[in-house]
């Protein structure tokens, strides 16, 4: 089988390697070996010992037609898409690690696959190394899935352990993932949640069958997050991670966002550490499914590229159980409306008593100027209320986390 590879950054030089790596456990799998024919990417690689693969037009790739197989692993949405959808058009296969792609274009690039008989496989766009997309859609076929929870973001995970367990600065930790090769090109997307966000709009569309962008989802990131609030989440016998999660509700609505959460020390999530992630899945037939590995790297994440790949070479047709459709519906449930339990940092300069402000509270702690509360079952719409009443008397909510029970 002859393949092409779109991007030879991290992820893309790692399936080269790995199918060097396992060429013989790989041959047997697929049943017949698997040769990277040609390597797209604008960069010199000259001094590699296949740079004779190397080309900088995508129509060497497109119009060959010994390759029936393409990996895209350059990232981004505009080119990406533009190349992905001509080489489905093409009637070649496509596997991809780019989750801003899958989220924003999925339910199309799915149907065009599904029309011409071939498919478009995306197992490394979450959770890396981390077997997800096909567990979902092949093992948990018989559930129906009643919630997904999960951390889905490397950096940002490796981020708040930094500042968890050795109180490093944000600043300092971030640099230090960059330095390690966890963060996207631009950081922005995983310390503002947009990473966290594509996830687990892949994942609830997989699960809910319709597609959800990542637009009409709220997101939060983890800039906020002062060592302060670390140790108040300390203090109640929690830890902060970024969480994306999904639950449907009754009435035919979802719940889903991304935000950084408190997570309390006996859920498996708050274990999670470094660069890790985890997916807990909540199914109806089977209760709680952890999944858990490295979310980012090069292997881990080319693990799952040539997995797709595999899978490609094995099916005769369209694995049309991998699938979701488009909806312009939006049935998501507005976060504020969300009901849960919080942790608030206040600062009260005069240490007013605020018991009047807020239902089902106790503080936490309480020193100099601050207050830090627990709101048990209430709504952000509720807290946002009470703070309007609260900045008339000077008194500021510096931070607001919901506590998830996991
Ligand atoms: N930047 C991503 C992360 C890479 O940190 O998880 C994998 O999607």
């Amino acid at each position: 089988m002859k393949i092409a590879i779109m991007g030879h950054g991290v992820v893309g030089s790692g399936v080269v390697e790995l199918l060097k790596l396992n060429s013989d456990f790989i041959k047997q799998k697929a049943g017949e070996s698997i040769e990277v024919k040609k390597i797209l990417d604008l960069k010199d690689f000259s001094e590699l010992d296949y740079a004779d693969k190397f080309t900088k037009d995508f129509n060497d790739i497109l119009n060959d037609d010994e390759i029936k197989i393409v990996a895209e692993t350059m990232g981004g949405l505009n080119v990406a898409y533009k190349f992905v959808k001509e080489c489905l058009e093409h009637k070649k296969s496509v596997v991809t690690s780019n989750k801003e792609l899958v989220a924003a274009k999925g339910a199309e690039l799915i149907a065009i696959a599904q029309k011409n008989n071939i498919n478009f496989l995306f197992e490394a766009s979450v959770g890396g190394g981390i077997p997800i997309i096909k567990p979902l859609h092949l093992c948990l076929g018989a559930n129906e899935i009643v919630e997904i929870a999960g951390i889905l973001n490397g950096t940002t995970n490796f981020i708040l352990t930094k500042m968890i367990d050795d109180n490093m600065s944000f600043d300092d930790a971030l640099k230090l993932a960059q330095n390690l090769g966890y963060a996207e090109k631009d950081s922005t997307a995983d310390i503002e949640g947009f990473d966290a966000c594509r996830k687990i709009c892949i994942l609830s569309s997989l699960a809910f069958g319709k597609h959800i962008y990542p637009e009409n989802v709220h997101c939060e990131g983890i800039k906020g997050i002062s060592l302060e609030d670390v140790e108040n989440a300390k203090k109640i016998g929690g830890v902060i991670k970024l969480i994306g999660r999904a639950k449907p509700t009754s009435d035919y609505k979802l719940e889903i966002m991304v935000s950084p959460s408190i997570i309390m020390n006996n859920s498996q999530l708050a274990s999670v550490k470094d660069v890790f992630n985890a997916v807990l899945v909540r199914g109806n037939a089977t209760g709680d499914v952890m999944f858990y590995g490295k979310g980012a790297g090069k292997l881990p994440t080319a693990s799952a590229v040539v997995s797709d790949i595999i899978d490609v070479v094995r099916a005769k047709d369209n694995i049309d159980t991998l699938s979701w459709k488009d909806s312009n519906e939006n049935n998501i449930v507005p976060y504020t409306d969300v009901v849960s339990d919080f942790y608030i940092n206040i600062l009260n300069p005069e240490l007013k008593d605020i018991s009047d402000f807020f239902a089902n509270s106790s503080i936490i702690s309480a020193n100099e100027n601050r207050q830090a509360l627990v709101l048990k079952n209430t709504t952000l719409k509720s807290i946002n209320e009470a703070e309007e009443k609260l900045n008339n008397i000077g008194i500021k909510i510096l931070n607001k986390l919901n506590i998830l029970d996991y």
